[in-house]
């Protein structure tokens, strides 16, 4: 069984962090999210992996390099434009060749892996299976509608009027007849080749198409709000491990790593909290569910429930919350203008300041 994972496309809701790099590479506990797909179809026994890359190619082949470093073969697979989900499949037939391969959107995370859902579709006969889940707004997703007994009666890709809250997650097992089904269909409204009309195409010529209810955490990693609620729910998890130097008084609780390199000085950290390589905190507070991206330095501040970025300034700003902050960017106190904010801010950028 081989592996095809999406990492093209634009990612139009997470700018501007995405009009700079890759959305797959956004970090959830200082990890790309991409990292965690491809460890999971590792422990899924699978090493053949086919990566789809779109203009953001060479960041991906930057950190995901030939795959040994996760215990992969890498074969890069580039798309010209984002075409659709199908699209990808259409591209990449020569990596694919007949075998059974699962199908894992770069920017999906699934808490529990995958290794179950292998295995199942390994042991059942099926051509496609899909997992489904419950959400609360179902009309950002692929929707599934089912019968009494579980079929699937129709597949919608972000209906106006959902007819169900069963969202498709984005990861997707099939048999090489999902080849015959790329190439029958047309392109949709929105101009691209969707698996939704794939899959149909299976359904309605005689396929074996399974669908599976998911109840483990799952994210599509595209919006903000669910970044932050991937990175809290790594966070709880994670192996307390200071290896950094913690210096002057300090008050460290919970669940923290300080990564080799980074300095704490006089500051209180209550986990869950992740500090990356030659960060340096002074005199703050950082709070539950952040991660601290490697050589930011933050100096005066309080920061919780936030994800900020590789080498990135936090100086003299208290009350940052819920927020993520991109690469190099600099956050500080406006010296000399009292009661006032001075911005310098990326095109589809959002700050709310309090009034
Ligand atoms: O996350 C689950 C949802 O993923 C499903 O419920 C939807 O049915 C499915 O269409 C998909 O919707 P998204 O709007 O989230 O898809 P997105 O455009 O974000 O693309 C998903 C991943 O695939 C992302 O990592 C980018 C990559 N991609 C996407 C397209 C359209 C490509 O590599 N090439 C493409 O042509």
């Amino acid at each position: 069984m081989k592996a095809l994972v999406l990492a093209g496309g634009r990612g139009t809701r997470l700018r501007p962090l995405t009009h700079t790099s890759a959305k797959q590479l956004v970090p959830v506990a200082n990890k790309p999210v991409l990292f965690y797909g491809l460890e999971a179809i590792r422990d899924a026994g699978i090493t053949q992996v086919g990566v789809i890359v779109g203009d953001t190619g060479p960041e991906i082949r930057q950190a995901v390099g030939d795959g040994s470093a996760f215990g992969l073969d890498v074969t890069y697979i580039p798309q010209e434009a984002p075409l659709g989900l199908a699209h990808c499949v259409l591209i990449a037939r020569e990596f694919l060749a007949d075998e059974p391969f699962v199908m894992y959107l770069g920017d999906n995370f699934l808490v529990d892996g995958i290794r179950d859902l292998v295995d199942a579709f390994r042991e059942a006969e099926h051509d496609a299976q899909i997992l489904l889940t419950k959400v609360e707004e179902p009309q950002f997703y692929g929707v599934a509608e089912l019968g009494p007994d579980g079929e699937i009666l129709r597949l919608e890709e972000k209906p106006e009027h959902p007819r169900s809250d069963l969202a498709i997650v984005g990861v997707y097992t099939f048999s090489p007849a999902i080849h015959e089904a790329v190439r029958a269909i047309r392109p949709s409204a929105r101009g691209e080749l969707e698996i939704t009309d794939a899959i149909t195409w299976l359904i309605a010529n005689g396929g074996r198409v399974h669908s599976h209810l998911v109840s483990g955490y799952w994210r599509d990693t595209g919006r903000l709000q669910d970044m932050l609620e991937c990175n809290r729910i790594v966070l709880e998890a994670i192996e307390p491990d200071i290896r950094g130097i913690v210096d002057g008084p300090c008050e460290i609780t919970g669940r923290v790593v300080i990564a080799p390199g980074a300095s704490v000085e006089n500051s209180v950290i209550r986990g869950p909290v992740v500090i990356g390589a030659h960060a340096r905190i002074n005199g703050s507070y950082i709070g539950p569910y952040t991660s601290i991206g490697e050589g930011c330095v933050v100096e005066g501040a309080e920061v919780e429930y936030s994800i900020v970025l590789g080498d990135s300034t936090i100086r003299g700003v208290s009350g940052l919350t819920y927020s993520l902050i991109g690469r190099n960017v600099e956050v500080v106190r406006a010296e000399g203008v009292p009661n006032a904010n001075q911005l310098m801010v990326g095109d589809h950028s959002r700050i709310q300041v309090m009034s």
